[in-house]
């Protein structure tokens, strides 16, 4: 097997690099550490973190460092001393959130000046977002990208030290970083990237030009930190990357995403393993193979069609049609009976006509997804469909989306009609957030299901006979683990 170690050496983050971070994280710890004997209390940060499962990674690797530190999580920006926002740009009310977050900041910073704003994330990675941040939030002290999160000790020892703003965006193609800590959230399930970045340029997404090219982590990298997991009591990794059915594409010799699944499908402790997000062009017979022959690989596969009319999709460059499409989902249910889709789509791509539209909805009737995340479609600066004139009015846009709505919901109701009285597999997760009587985790195929449970039950298997169903979740009674 090719375990990729040329491209190693070309794009990783030296070692060297990685330990003078930790020098000064050190330095910031023992500021901390003297400050709180002072004063007697712990310095604080809040994170808030937008966007993907990928930024939700990137932010644990954050609290890592910021541990490492010695800053303990606050719970609102008024009590924190360093406050971060990690921000999204894949869609434009993501960015006006995050403006209006900042914006609240200035009276804050205005009262207190030893307070650190910073602000990171895909945002960050475009230019003119940089400029209207210097220009118009001058009370933010650091500014900088997704390539080099891992700078981010060195960039909050330059702040804290020259009270300047620190402004440090890498504009290169990216790179890949080991050795960095980790916070994560969870105690059970865990965030694993396998590879950073996309090459497909999807004319409406902006990923392609914040996240960098295709890079993938090596396999020992990715074993060696699932398998810690694993002896530190995760049951459950979701596998992540912008696009993971090419991993591997990038080395020389071609280790292939199926592969992967395969060795880590060994590592002991694990017990189910997800992956996201998938392309359709790049979702091979060998993937659907060995979905079906590791056992951990759970029966679910995110697959996002974007739009139903084939025209649309080529405007799109997705490279496949509507029957391509149609055709994969038909030999992944063959191979994998009782599997769960899920899709994304995207409504009112410039040019989407009635009859484009309609497409869509026969897609959805067709493949039966579990269930869709639908997106009105966000013009982009910097992308080529932002540059099309024949934008559609976002009184279409809305409608449209509604009515989409409607046809994915009542199937949705349907699908999971058909689980009442059936008995269940799920990973519990902890307390619902309906009820505190109520415990909450989830099947292999990733629904949601409540159940009456006690703490012994978190991080186990359990079996659970499902008695009752909702359009989202489903409620079940425990019957053995
Ligand atoms: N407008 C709306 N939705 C978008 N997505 C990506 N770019 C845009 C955009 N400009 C959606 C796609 C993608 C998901 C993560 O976000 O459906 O799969
Ligand atoms: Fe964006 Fe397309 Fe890449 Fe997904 S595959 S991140 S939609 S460019």
């Amino acid at each position: 097997m090719n375990k990729g170690p040329e491209n190693k050496k070309e794009i990783h983050v030296s070692e060297e690099e990685i330990a003078k971070q930790y020098q000064y994280m050190n330095s910031i710890k023992e500021a901390n550490a003297q400050c709180e004997m002072q004063t007697g209390r712990k310095k604080l940060a809040f994170l808030q973190s937008f966007g993907c499962q990928m930024n939700e990674n990137d932010s644990e690797r954050l609290w890592g460092m910021l541990s490492e530190m010695g800053y303990g999580e606050g719970k609102n920006s008024e009590e924190s001393d360093v406050i971060i926002f990690n921000t999204c740009c894949v869609r434009e009310n993501a960015e006006e959130k995050v403006y209006g977050h900042l914006g609240a900041l200035k009276k804050q910073k205005m009262d207190n000046q030893e307070k650190i704003i910073a602000i990171c994330g895909c945002m960050m990675q475009q230019g003119h977002v940089v400029e209207h941040i210097k220009k118009k939030y001058r009370h933010v002290d650091i500014v900088f990208g997704t390539h080099n999160l891992y700078r981010f000790p060195e960039l909050l020892n330059k702040a804290v030290n020259t009270r300047s703003a620190v402004i440090d965006v890498d504009e290169s193609a990216g790179s890949i970083v080991e050795g960095l800590p980790i916070e994560r959230k969870d105690s059970i399930k865990a965030w694993v990237t396998v590879m950073y970045g996309c090459n497909n340029f999807c004319s409406y997404c902006i990923v392609p030009y914040v996240r960098g090219r295709e890079r993938s982590r090596s396999i020992e990298d990715i074993v060696d930190e699932i398998a810690e997991l694993g002896q530190n009591n995760f049951m459950e990794v979701t596998l992540l990357g912008q696009n993971v059915n090419s991993y591997g594409k990038d080395f020389a010799g071609n280790v292939s995403f199926a592969e992967l699944l395969s060795e880590i499908n060994k590592v002991e402790g694990i017990e189910r393993i997800r992956f996201m997000t998938s392309h359709p062009k790049d979702l091979t017979e060998d993937i659907i193979l060995a979905m079906r022959d590791s056992k951990k690989v759970c029966e679910h596969l995110h697959l996002p069609i974007q739009a139903g009319s084939t025209r649309i999709l080529s405007e799109m460059n997705r490279k496949y049609t509507k029957e391509d499409y149609l055709n994969l989902i038909g030999r992944i249910k063959e191979k994998i009976p009782g599997i769960s889709l899920t899709t994304d789509i995207i409504v009112g791509y410039p040019g989407e006509t009635e009859e484009d539209f309609e497409e869509t909805l026969d897609v959805l009737r067709k493949v039966r997804f579990d269930f869709a995340y639908t997106f009105l479609y966000s013009r982009r600066t910097g992308t080529p469909a932002a540059k099309s004139e024949d934008q559609v009015s976002e009184k279409v846009k809305k409608s449209r989306f509604e009515r989409l709505l409607g046809v994915q919901n009542k199937i949705s109701k349907e699908i999971n009609d058909t689980l009442l009285g059936t008995t269940e597999e799920i990973l519990v997760e902890g307390l619902s957030k309906n009820s505190i009587w109520n415990y909450t985790g989830r099947t292999r195929t990733n629904k949601i299901v409540n159940f009456k449970g006690s703490k012994e039950l978190v991080g186990k298997l359990v079996k659970v006979k499902i008695t009752d169903i909702q359009t989202w979740s489903l409620e079940g009674e425990v019957i053995s683990w």
